[in-house]
């Protein structure tokens, strides 16, 4: 790997901005902060440092550089991120880099055959009903190409044989799903090919389109590379537009999305009818912190709303909700009213809270003063859920104003449950003091190797003062970091991030020295440093007289006996002068 070109382009990438990109990022202190997209986070738990041109996140200790981050957010190879970032930047990237092969491939290899072959079908003479069924449905052909459309025909066995022509064995076909028992999964079904948050076909959805009396969709199964509560449908194409516009819509059904996409509407993803899983959530955060929810029209798309949504706000996401209503679904709902209304729909969603108060408000009878307290206590009880305390105060002034009571009566009422609920507020302070028993040497290794990273000066020290890391890998890293400063003239944490990627555990231990940032004072005297070495010079003396007395244990000549305890006393000596 060319070390100077990687450097290179990482120094052309302000990893603020890039991180920025992904997510909001907040400016404290030194640092910026946002949420960690690599784990569910509540607090902004993940810092940037643009100084050090790298981030970290110190509840999950994730943490390196650019390249480190696009690879996990992304879910790729270093060399991929790489290749992208260079890319973005204008500096290509070849030669001996290699785009990593997924072990995977060759299931994603079969998806794209099938794909293409049921894409011909509807094509084909024996399409014509299907093709029909689809212009009934207002789907024209851009859509079905950009969708990737297709058909399976009434026969039970072209796929499979296809593709075991191809080579490709039965097993596979079979635990891909797209054979059943060595034939054809999919029969006289209109075929939605599903996509993985990367774009690649991973998986099926096909309907039926005659009228026929059975499942109106299959869908593929639980396969090795398909697991339906992992995706969202459309996330690979909607990710584009909504970093543009800064909020991803939500659908129950990938028909709803198709829809949307026709009008314009492109930032829609679904869920293909099931719940919500934590994994789509965490999808969704990775898409953008402000998610609308368009399920169906329906009572049990009201129902699926003010669960989700509250999924969505306990993730500390924004949710607003765009209701539908008449029983119409996204998809019914545009093609009955059009593109404009829609739309119009979208701009005056309104927030989850406001939803939630909206339905309790439903069928009470203001005239009834059971009724109406019952709904003043529901909705006191949700506004105390609501941890924005503007927020609240507007809440609380609609509540006064709607219902005709004094606002400090409410306030009042509010306050008692505000104090009565227990404050789980954590600061990220104390989410992240998750104490990982290390022991005095192993952090005084690390500190070191910290300061060496950041400081040039410290490696010179460390250099001359001939000192032994008792631990491998602390051992190993430094003397990469002396090589790396050697060869390059300079040292970054970033940049050494880098060079280490394909080192296993020193990668590993490397992500718990760059925590050491928040505890450490970044200009440490000479003195420090010299003490941190003693203590390590230390440690090693008091390692070789244990090892020294458990010989003395099991040595049975006297004269060596007496040679091995001459040589403790020396070294408790050395050792005392050296404190
Ligand atoms: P819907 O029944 O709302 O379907 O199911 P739809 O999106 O309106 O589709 P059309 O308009 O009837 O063609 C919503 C989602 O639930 C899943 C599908 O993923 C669908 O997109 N579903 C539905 C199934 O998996 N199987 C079914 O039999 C029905
Ligand atoms: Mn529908």
């Amino acid at each position: 790997m060319d070390q100077e070109l990687l450097n290179k382009i990482r120094e052309n990438v302000d990893i603020v901005e890039f991180i920025g990109k992904y997510i909001p990022l907040e400016k404290k202190g030194k640092n910026y902060f946002g949420l960690c997209p690599f784990h569910n986070d509540n607090n902004p738990s993940l810092s940037v440092s643009r100084e050090k041109q790298i981030y970290k996140c110190f509840v999950c200790g994730e943490a390196g550089n650019v390249f480190n981050f696009l690879m996990r957010y992304e879910n790729i190879s270093f060399q991929d991120a790489v290749k992208t970032i260079g890319e973005e930047i204008g500096i290509s990237v070849t030669g001996n880099f290699q785009v990593s092969k997924n072990k995977n491939q060759k299931f994603y290899d079969i998806y794209e055959i099938a794909t293409k072959f049921f894409q011909n079908n509807l094509l084909s003479e024996e399409g014509a009903k299907a093709r029909d069924y689809l212009k009934n449905r207002k789907l024209d052909m851009d859509t079905i190409k950009e969708f990737q459309i297709g058909l399976a025909l009434n026969s039970r066995d072209t796929l499979t044989k296809m593709l075991l022509k191809k080579g490709y064995d039965s097993n596979t076909l079979n635990e891909l799903g797209l054979s059943t028992n060595d034939y054809d999964t999919y029969i006289k079904r209109i075929i939605f090919p599903l996509f993985n948050p990367k774009g690649e076909v991973n998986g099926f959805s096909g309907r039926i389109y005659n009228g026929e009396n059975i499942n109106k969709y299959l869908n593929s199964k639980e396969t090795l590379i398909f697991k339906k509560g992992e995706n969202l449908f459309n996330y690979h194409r909607a990710k584009e537009e909504v970093r543009k516009v800064k909020f991803v819509i939500l659908m129950e059904g990938f028909m709803a999305v198709i829809r949307a996409h026709t009008i314009g509407v492109l930032n829609c993803v679904a869920t293909m009818g099931t719940s919500l899983t934590s994994e789509q959530i965490a999808l969704l955060k990775k898409l953008s912190s402000n998610v609308y929810l368009c399920l169906d029209g329906d009572k049990a798309g009201e129902t699926a709303t003010i669960k989700n949504g509250q999924l969505l706000m306990d993730a500390n996401l924004n949710v607003k909700v765009i209701p539908l209503s008449d029983n119409l679904d996204p998809d019914d709902y545009i093609l009955k009213y059009g593109k404009d209304k829609f739309i119009s729909l979208i701009n005056n969603a309104i927030s989850y809270n406001d939803f939630k108060i909206k339905k309790l408000r439903q069928g009470v009878d203001f005239n009834n003063s059971d009724d109406l307290s019952n709904y003043i206590n529901a909705v006191l009880k949700e506004i105390s859920l609501e941890n924005d305390n503007i927020k609240r105060e507007i809440m609380l002034k609609n509540l006064a104003n709607e219902t005709n009571v004094w606002y400090n009566t409410l306030e009042k009422k509010l306050n008692e449950l505000l104090s009565n609920q227990v404050k789980s507020e954590k600061t990220y302070f104390e989410v992240s003091k998750k104490p990982k028993k290390i022991n005095k040497y192993e952090k005084t290794m690390q500190i070191l190797i910290y300061y060496m990273l950041t400081k040039k000066e410290v490696i010179t020290l460390v250099e001359n003062s001939g000192v032994y890391f008792p631990e491998e890998k602390y051992r190993i890293l430094s003397r990469e970091i002396s090589y790396f400063y050697d060869k390059y003239g300079y040292i970054n944490i970033a940049d050494f991030k880098s060079y280490i990627e394909n080192n296993g555990i020193i990668n590993e231990a490397f992500k718990e020295i760059t925590l050491l940032d928040f505890e450490l004072d970044s200009n440490p005297s000479e003195k420090v440093i010299l003490d941190y070495l003693m203590v390590i010079k230390n440690y090693n003396v008091a390692l070789q007289i244990k090892r020294l007395e458990k010989l003395i244990m099991n040595e049975v000549d006297p004269i060596e006996q007496a040679k091995i305890s001459n040589q403790i006393m020396k070294l408790k000596i050395g050792s005392e002068n050296n404190d």
